[in-house]
């Protein structure tokens, strides 16, 4: 694989991830640190990776600044490197995005009743195919909390199946998809249930790699069914903000009198970073980021 690699568009790794049965972790970054952590971890591992963001991490640091830490990034590494807005219901943040070089976004609308949310994510879907860029769309409501939404673990719907057909039948190129199968974002407080008969029969009929939500706290079984069963793009967002403040805390405790602050971003770097490789291991992508790219897909 050459180096300088330019950020990729998550969608054609995504299809290859989910043939050949392994995740792509999709990591939601927090700042420069952050985002060097989640590149850096994955060129350990050989890995392709997705440094996803979320609107209110874009409101506090701005377009451009991210796109260039993580284009930068990217060039520096030799694994292919998606650069995705994750939930966003805002057209203008959209297009801001697709503007600054963002490889992929989340048009989510599963608050909308059901035609509502059909119809947006197709308007948005006709402009991210024109741009040449990736889209992900979700139907049902992924319970937890995303940026100001919060749906209660409980009051997760899960998708419909005969609903999840009709949604994609006009996004044939839609780079992922993602229905509610029973998974949380945040810390899970009891044990998720996920509908892995749903999930299977969706893959079963629907051309398009899955997106697993809510990956912190998941076991490395519920791993392992949820990929084996379509899920190519595994979302992994509180553990990494865990990490940012475990990491730099626990150098003050350890270290009381320092003063210098470098120390504190590279033990921050650390545990972000290992927690990476761990869940890179844990996905199956280790050492696919040729086979991610396309470059030994014949042999
Ligand atoms: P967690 O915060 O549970 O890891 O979920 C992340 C996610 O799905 C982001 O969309």
């Amino acid at each position: 694989m050459g180096t300088d690699m330019a950020l990729v568009s998550m969608g054609p790794m995504l299809k290859r991830a989910q043939a050949a049965g392994y995740g792509i972790a999709a990591f939601n970054m927090i700042d420069y640190n952050s985002a060097r952590a989640i590149i850096e971890g994955a060129a350990a591992m050989k890995a392709p990776i997705i440094v996803q963001v979320s609107v209110k991490t874009i409101r506090h640091w701005g377009y451009k600044p991210i796109a260039t830490w993580v284009r930068m990034l990217a060039e520096t590494v030799e694994v292919p490197v998606a650069l995705h807005l994750d939930h966003c219901s805002d057209g203008d943040v959209i297009r801001r995005c697709i503007d600054a070089g963002w490889t992929s976004v989340m048009f989510d609308g599963s608050s909308l009743p059901f035609a509502e949310n059909k119809a947006r994510s197709e308007d948005i879907y006709r402009l991210t195919e024109a741009a040449g860029v990736g889209l992900e769309a979700e139907i049902g409501a992924i319970g937890g909390v995303e940026d100001d939404k919060f749906v209660a673990e409980d009051s997760a719907i899960l998708a419909d199946y005969d609903e999840c057909l009709e949604f994609v039948k006009n996004m044939p190129n839609l780079a992922v998809f993602a229905p509610a199968i029973g998974t949380a974002h945040g810390f899970y407080k009891g044990q998720p249930k996920i509908a892995y008969a749903l999930l299977e029969k969706i893959t079963a009929a629907v051309a398009i790699p899955i997106a697993l939500h809510g990956g912190t706290g998941l076991s490395q079984e519920q791993f392992d069914r949820c990929i084996a069963g379509g899920c190519a793009k595994v979302n992994i967002s509180t553990m990494h903000k865990h990490r940012f403040i475990e990491g730099f805390v626990a150098v003050r405790q350890d270290k009381p009198k320092l003063e210098e602050p470098l120390p504190f971003i590279i033990g921050q770097y650390d545990a972000m970073k290992k927690d990476v490789t761990d869940m890179i291991v844990a996905f199956g992508s280790a050492g696919k980021a040729a086979h991610a790219a396309g470059e030994d897909a014949e042999r």
